[in-house]
């Protein structure tokens, strides 16, 4: 376990199930809308209840059909086939149309070009000096907290996780009136988003409503001072150790590709969409995990406080802060920030000894396999110590899907576990959250499995150290 890697003696879920997939369907369709109101209304428990009725399970959303594939063996089918197995259908459509055809959003063979462009931007050293951006913004997120005071987490978290992003992604000087741009427009660009995504009808969103009319402002200007920074990095010398630099530098490489002036917008926006809400909502629900689960806040504040004794955490802490890196692993695997996903079809194929046509929607889930009681003992509770120390989650194998599998993998794996496990511990040296009433939160799954607000009572674990913020 030494290098991080199970065996299938430490992962009891690590081997490949021996048994022939089984097919089902989801009863209880009603007539025209099939299951999309049960899905629309309690989409956790619908989920979790499909692998009851089989490893593949057919559903009815609207006058269409769906497949849900319930085991991590068929999940991996899906992710590992990416060419059959395409991005589409109406939610991919629509955030194409929003944000254009950037990373997340592009088509099998576009996907194929596009990825080596961008990864060169996520390699580890380049990770390794984004670090310190993230650890700048982690001290700043909590420099007006107050004893005793009552913080929204959530909130504070999602603006932590904009301006690093931003930060990493625009270095320079001359980035920082887009970084300001970003803090503020971002957020109603992303609820906007969702809702649009979610209801794919044009003629609805053009109403003159107030909203409608922020959601387009906030995007125009954001196009703009986005479209402004990739105009000045291009006539900029010299590299800022950034994401928008490593990918300005990867022009004319070894395949003598490069992206157009758009495709770096297209890229961008995916960035500052991909990894804002969902590093904030996997670091809000640790944060509220932790103040529900005493026994392991104290252990996770016994490992910060020998290793990092009062100061702030940096990179070179990592490896010595597994706790941290244990808890955020179960956080996320029950409540994966991405937690239902659709694919599509592209050509006539066989899942689980079914036949799909071409153009048939399949859907995975995270949420419905980390809940499963097959792979997980005791799925609903929190538990880090059922994680091997070294385990991180960005290993695709075993029942763990948090960050995809596959090419289309998330690229910000790495990224997004350096920023949470530094904010994690920093956070937790200097401040002790809990609950103001008590009250159980109830998640929210909308773009991703987040927690709505989330007020907490910040009290400082080290007077001394907190003035000196
Ligand atoms: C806890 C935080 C995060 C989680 C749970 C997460 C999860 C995921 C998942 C599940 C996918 C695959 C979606 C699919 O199969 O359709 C994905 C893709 C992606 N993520 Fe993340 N992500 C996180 C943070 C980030 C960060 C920090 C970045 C960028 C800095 C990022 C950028 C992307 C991009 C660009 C893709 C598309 C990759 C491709 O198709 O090649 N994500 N993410």
């Amino acid at each position: 376990m030494a290098d991080g890697t199970f065996t299938e003696e430490s992962c009891p879920y690590a081997a490949e199930s021996a048994k022939p997939a089984k097919f089902g369907q989801m009863p209880g369709a009603l007539p025209i809308v099939g299951h999309a109101i049960e899905m629309y209304r309690r989409p956790l428990d619908f989920l979790a209840s499909l692998p009851a009725h089989g490893d593949l399970v057919e559903l009815r959303l609207g006058p269409g059909r769906a497949y849900m594939v319930c085991t991590p063996e068929l999940t991996r089918q899906v992710l590992l086939d990416a060419r059959t197995f395409d991005k589409g259908g109406p939610v991919i459509n629509a955030g194409r149309q929003l944000i254009g055809d950037g990373l997340a959003t592009c088509d099998w063979l576009e996907h194929k070009r596009q990825r080596p462009l961008v990864q060169p931007a996520f390699r580890a050293d380049r990770i390794t000096s984004y670090a310190e951006v993230m650890e700048e913004e982690i001290q700043a997120t909590t420099v007006d907290w107050r004893d005793g005071a009552v913080h929204d987490i959530s909130a504070a978290l999602r603006s932590l996780t904009i301006r690093v992003t931003a930060r990493t992604l625009f270095s320079a000087p001359m980035g920082a009136s887009a970084v300001a741009e970003v803090e503020q427009g971002l957020p109603p660009v992303l609820s906007g988003l969702y809702w649009r995504m979610l209801v794919p009808l044009q003629a609805l969103h053009k109403l003159p409503t107030p909203g409608n009319r922020r959601f387009r402002k906030s995007l125009a200007r954001l196009h703009d001072a986005i479209g402004g920074i990739v105009a000045a990095y291009r006539n900029s010398e010299g590299s800022h150790n950034d994401i928008l630099s490593a990918i300005f530098e990867y022009r004319g490489g070894e395949h003598g590709d490069s992206f157009s002036d758009e495709e770096i917008r297209n890229q961008i926006f995916t960035f500052l969409i991909g990894a804002t809400e969902t590093t904030a909502s996997a670091l809000s629900w640790v944060f509220y995990l932790l103040s529900e689960n005493p026994k392991a806040e104290e252990q996770l504040h016994a490992e910060v406080d020998a290793v990092l004794e009062g100061r702030p955490a940096v990179h070179a802490d990592l490896p010595h802060l597994d706790y941290c890196r244990r808890v955020l692993t179960e956080a996320l695997r029950l409540y994966p920030p991405v937690w239902a996903v659709t694919r599509t079809t592209t050509s006539e194929t066989e899942l689980a000894g079914h036949a799909l046509a071409k153009n048939t929607t399949v859907m995975w889930s995270p949420y419905l396999l980390h809940r499963n009681a097959d792979l997980y003992s005791k799925p609903n509770e929190f538990d880090p110590d059922r994680w091997p120390v070294g385990h991180n989650p960005t290993d695709s194998r075993g029942a763990m899907f948090p960050f995809a599998a596959g090419r289309r993998k998330c690229i910000g794996d790495n990224f997004a576990m350096v920023e949470a496990t530094l904010a994690l511990a920093t956070i937790a040296s200097r401040w002790r959250l809990s609950r103001p009433d008590g009250t159980r939160l109830v998640p929210e799954p909308k773009m991703t499995l987040g927690t709505g607000p989330l007020p907490m009572v910040c009290t400082s674990r080290s007077p001394q150290l907190v003035s000196s913020n």
